[in-house]
């Protein structure tokens, strides 16, 4: 199979060993499609020369930065940097070109990712997952609305597809205002984890999604640090709200007037426009499905937060507080639906239960400030965490029976690594998450690949590379991790604090090796740590993190008798928030660092059940800045993304791999030895396959069940060709349908005609009717067609086809025009003499055609012009002739009148007279004037007579001849006489006048011997033969 081999060889790559990789032959190869802006450095890692060199591998994404070329691949894996300004990279256009075409056709792009996984999906129906990663501002979220607009514009769409389109777009800006906010590192950071799964049916048109989220920075929602603002929500309502809406939550157009607002002291940022922004939000809303009445109530939650942080305390000596701004309370009271003074005594007291009784203990400013900040965080965490699932509702693909056959591509936009000045309980749980996203990374890519290689048998030089699972264990391991301890802390009788949380932290794992504090630490790291942090030695660097604040975050308390302040709210919104069973309910709640653990466990779950495919996002400065590269911020982002190693395992390792049935069910049609069936080793009919696709050794590996290919492009360039095979198979199968079909009617009309023909049969003596026309006209035509194949040919043919009853008149008609027509066109072509013939054998047909017996023998016989020529008569008598031209003679036998004595003579016939020759004298001149007539018998004798008028006395009496030639010589008498009616013919007798009125008779009888002589009545007795056809 030629076309195999050559397909396989375009996309295959000739590799000798694994060394071979970076050869300039394979690299030219590879880029040939490119344009040179895109061969700026190599697009893909693996390419690289030196590959175990981060200096080279940092200098190549330098290179591709520097013109902008932001995507560089290792193998599969896209690695991203941000170019902090719009590159034209993402227009319709672009889409279209990576539409369907294979990962190495194209330059990197987020697009071929997109892709990719996309294809994977439907060609192999299993689910998938995009994992992008990096470190805040690196460009996760952007990259993950990429993938979704991808979707959104190159996938099959429908009216209702169009809707769930929308909305998984739509969904982005909403919670991007209520989720995102500016930080130092990114002006619009997720603060919120986002997986998000979109639902494809069987035709691949995207039905659905689901989203969940992950661990909110409430703590933001009270509290921002110097530089970063609140969640954009707050902003783009006070700038973009309309004024009566604005009248209506109580709020001002001023973001400085809100405390919540202020407290990083940037309101107002220069690349944030919050007016616009909140046209967005509020388009987006409605797009998702959000009813008026529940804008007005999210925003009515937002406001009353706003006025919340506005809420003053002042003390009193005895310790409790009291609030000194009850307008805000009112607003609150009002736009939450709770009564003003059972809010105003929550937010003071707290309800405490002592001997069965409950009782209300008045809080001191600090801790009434607190409780304030705890129900502002509270609220607007359950709502947002409303928002999601209000967002999923919308998003829900609504077809029940047809869900379960929904494939899934899922989105990972998680946040990454975090390291401040000072660190908090928020960034112990990011950077936690963050190590086990790369536990799943090391699962799934270098360590169980290299298992794998191992139990497959497959040769193979390990890979070192770091396995950050000893952090995991410390951070999550039961009893003994730090979450279980800091639980222990929280739940714990007696007088817990973030202190005493340290100290158990360094009782139980301070001998672990990547947890230090300030007490365990040496000098040197005692130096860079405060006495209340705790440093963990992270995969990705060190981080301290300050306990302060770690006990209350993990606890989430928020106090009784505010909960049912929100329980009592008539804001619907709310009251989905606030569920009154919470009050009841005896059982403790998870602690937040719990939740967030056992969240992680099922996103990991989620994630191991699909095919992942990598983005790892690098952000090149710290200042947002376009064209910047700062290599030592980018050399870290590699390392603790672990893209040496991954680049390393990529190099050694092979693209893909596929169990030997599974490969051998995919693409067996494409070798006759393995088509339809393979009955031997399932190993072995994979490599008689693949040797028949012409893969090269290198190409490939045979495990114990698998088959490994070194190369994406190889696999790509098998099932390019598979699918070139099914369209054939298809293209076939179309061609023979056509021909079947064709066939069928062919039949149907035969069955139809036979049909016809048979009724017309039946009918065919009936006058025309519609049972019969057809078949009436088929004869007709048939005879006609029969007719003019067998038309006579001359005039002599008389052959004519018998006509069907119907045609008798017109055969008839036909007939005679058809002998008309050869007889005018024989005419046409007749010589002179041959027209003489002719016109003589008429006159001898007219006279004795059917009459006389001797007549059919003359017929083929030439009549002569004279059967005497001069030399044959005496001069003597062509000279008695003398003018007279002489048109005939022939030698004749003549019976005397008496006695019937028979004598040899000539009959001379000329213009006028027929002349009787006896020598050299004129025995009888007979005047064709006085020719009576001729008559002759209606046997085969030559004998005849010439009757002469009696009354002309020159006349000898009638003349008594025999002629050899008795009808050629009476045919011309009759011409020459012209007594073409005066020739009779006599059946037994001829009476002839002997003279002076005297009768002679001449008997005709039939015999075996010709005999003339005379009777003895005195009749002249002829007896003839009967001519017979041969005599
Ligand atoms: N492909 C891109 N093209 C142009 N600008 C980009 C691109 N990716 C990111 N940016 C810029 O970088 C900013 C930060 O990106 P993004 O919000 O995606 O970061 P992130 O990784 O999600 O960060 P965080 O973890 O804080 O959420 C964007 O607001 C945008 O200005
Ligand atoms: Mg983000």
């Amino acid at each position: 199979c030629a076309s195999s081999a050559e397909c396989v060889d375009r996309g295959g790559v000739v590799m000798n060993n694994v060394s071979a990789v970076g050869s300039d032959w394979e690299r030219a190869m590879m880029e040939s499609a490119l344009t040179a802006r895109d061969r700026v450095g190599v697009q893909d890692f693996v390419l690289l020369e030196n590959h175990t060199s981060e200096v080279a591998f940092i200098e190549n994404l330098r290179k591709r930065f520097k013109e902008n070329l932001i995507y560089t691949y290792i193998g599969s894996v896209l690695v991203s940097v941000n170019p902090y300004k719009d590159l034209e990279i993402y227009t319709k256009q672009h889409m279209e070109r990576y539409r369907g075409v294979n990962f190495y056709e194209v330059s990197p792009h987020i697009y071929a990712v997109s892709d990719n996984a996309y294809r994977s999906m439907r060609s192999e129906k299993r689910d998938q997952c995009i994992l992008i990663s990096g470190e805040s501002g690196a460009g996760k979220t952007e990259a993950s609305k990429k993938v979704l607009q991808y979707y959104a514009v190159t996938c099959p769409a429908s009216e209702h597809v169009q809707t769930v389109k929308d909305r998984l777009l739509q969904s982005n800006p909403v919670l991007e205002a209520f989720g995102n906010a500016k930080t130092l590192r990114n002006d619009n950071s997720s603060r919120f984890g986002k997986y998000m799964d979109v639902q494809f049916d069987f035709k691949g048109a995207p039905v659905g999604g689901h989203i969940l989220n992950y661990l909110l920075e409430k703590s933001r929602v009270v509290h921002q640090s110097h530089g970063e603002r609140n969640f954009h929500i707050f902003y783009q309502l006070i700038e973009g709200a309309e004024d009566e809406l604005l009248r209506r939550l109580g709020l001002e157009r001023m973001a400085q007037q809100y405390q919540y607002l202020v407290k990083g002291s940037c309101p107002k940022v220069s690349s944030i426009n919050d007016r616009s922004d909140w046209k967005v939000v509020r388009k987006a809303l409605s797009v998702i499905g959000f009813s008026d009445d529940e804008v007005e109530e999210l925003l009515s939650i937002i406001a009353s937060v706003l006025h919340l942080g506005n809420v003053q305390y002042s003390g009193e000596d005895s310790g409790s507080s009291y609030i000194t701004t009850d307008t805000q309370i009112k607003y609150i009271a009002r736009l939450l639906g709770v009564d003003f003074s059972v809010l105003k005594e929550a937010l003071t007291h707290k309800k405490i239960t002592a001997k069965g009784e409950e009782l209300m203990s008045p809080l001191n400013q600090e801790q009434a400030s607190s409780a304030r900040d705890a129900l502002s965080k509270a609220i607007y965490g359950r709502t947002f965490t409303w928002l999601v699932n209000k967002i999923n509702t919308s998003l829900a693909f609504k077809d029940k029976f047809n869900s379960k056959n929904a494939s899934v591509i899922g989105l990972l936009d998680i946040y990454g690594f975090e390291v401040f000045q000072n660190n908090s309980f928020e960034q112990f749980c990011i950077n936690y998450c963050n190590e086990k996203l790369q536990q799943l990374f090391i699962e799934l890519t270098l360590k169980s690949e290299q298992e794998e290689y191992e139990a497959e048998g497959i040769t193979w030089e390990p890979v070192q590379y770091f396995n950050n699972k000893i952090i995991c264990d410390l951070v999550e391991e039961k009893f003994k991790g730090i979450i279980s301890i800091l639980d222990e802390e929280c739940l714990r009788p007696g007088d817990a604090s973030d202190i005493t949380f340290l100290v158990k932290l360094e009782d139980t794992v301070g001998g672990h090796a990547h947890f230090v504090t300030h007490k365990l630490a040496d000098g040197k790291t005692r130096k860079v740590m405060g006495r209340e942090e705790f440093r963990l030695l992270h995969y990705a660097g060190e981080v301290n993190y300050n306990v302060n604040g770690f006990l209350d975050k993990n606890n989430d308390l928020l106090f009784r008798n505010l909960k049912e302040v929100m329980c009592s709210s008539e804001n619907r919104i709310l009251t989905q928030c606030f569920s009154r069973e919470e009050l009841t309910d005896k059982k403790l709640p998870e602690t937040t660092a719990t939740q967030f653990k056992n969240s992680l466990a099922k996103l990991m779950e989620i994630l191991m059940s699909k095919d992942p495919s990598y983005v790892r996002c690098i952000k090149p400065n710290d200042a947002k800045q376009a064209g910047r590269f700062e290599e030592v911020l980018v050399r870290h982002q590699v390392k603790y993304l672990g893209l040496m190693e991954n680049l390393r395992v990529r190099r050694a390792g092979f693209a893909y791999r596929r169990r030997y049935e599974v490969f051998l069910q995919r693409y067996k049609s494409l070798c006759p030895d393995t088509w339809p069936s393979w009955d031997g080793r399932l190993v072995d009919g994979v490599s008689t396959l693949v040797k028949h696709l012409g893969y090269k050794p290198e190409e490939y590996k045979l495990g114990r069940t698998k088959i490994f290919i070194r190369f994406p492009k190889t696999l790509f360039a098998t099932e390019e060709y598979r699918k070139l095979r099914l369209s054939a198979v298809q293209v076939q199968a179309w061609w023979k349908g056509i021909l079947a079909r064709r066939r069928a009617q062919r039949r149907r009309q035969a069955v139809d005609t036979i049909r016809r023909f048979i009724k017309g049969f039946m009918f065919r003596h009936h006058p025309r009717c519609p049972e019969n026309e057809y078949f009436l006209d088929y004869v007709r035509y048939t005879f006609l067609m029969k007719l003019h194949r067998a038309l006579p040919k001359t005039v002599l043919d008389k052959s004519w086809p018998t006509p069907p009853p119907a045609l008798t008149e017109a055969s008839e008609l036909l007939r005679k025009l058809c002998m008309q027509n050869l007889v005018w066109k024989y005419c046409k072509t007749i010589s002179p003499e041959w027209k003489h013939q002719l016109e003589q054998k008429v006159v001898a047909s007219e006279v004795f055609k059917d009459k006389k017996d001797n007549y059919p023998q003359s017929v083929p016989k030439l009549f002569v012009g004279t059967r005497l020529d001069g030399d044959d008569i005496n001069p003597k008598v062509l000279q008695a002739l003398g003018t007279e031209k002489m048109k005939y003679a022939v030698p004749v036998t003549k019976y005397d009148r008496k006695g019937f004595k028979a004598r040899a003579r000539q009959l001379l016939l000329t213009a006028s007279s027929a002349i009787i020759v006896e020598e050299a004298k004129l025995k009888q001149r007979i005047d064709y004037s006085a020719l009576k007539g001729v008559s002759v018998s209606s046997l085969s004798d030559g004998l005849f007579v010439l009757h002469v008028t009696c009354e002309d006395n020159k006349q000898k009496g009638d003349a008594v001849l025999q002629s050899d030639h008795v009808i050629e010589t009476l045919t011309k008498v009759a011409i020459c006489a012209d007594k073409i009616n005066n020739i009779n013919i006599n059946q037994s007798s001829i009476k002839f006048t002997l003279g002076q009125g005297k009768e002679g008779i001449i008997d005709f009888t039939s015999g075996s011997e010709l005999l003339v002589a005379k009777a003895k009545n005195g009749h002249l007795s002829v007896v003839r033969r009967h001519s017979t056809p041969f005599s």
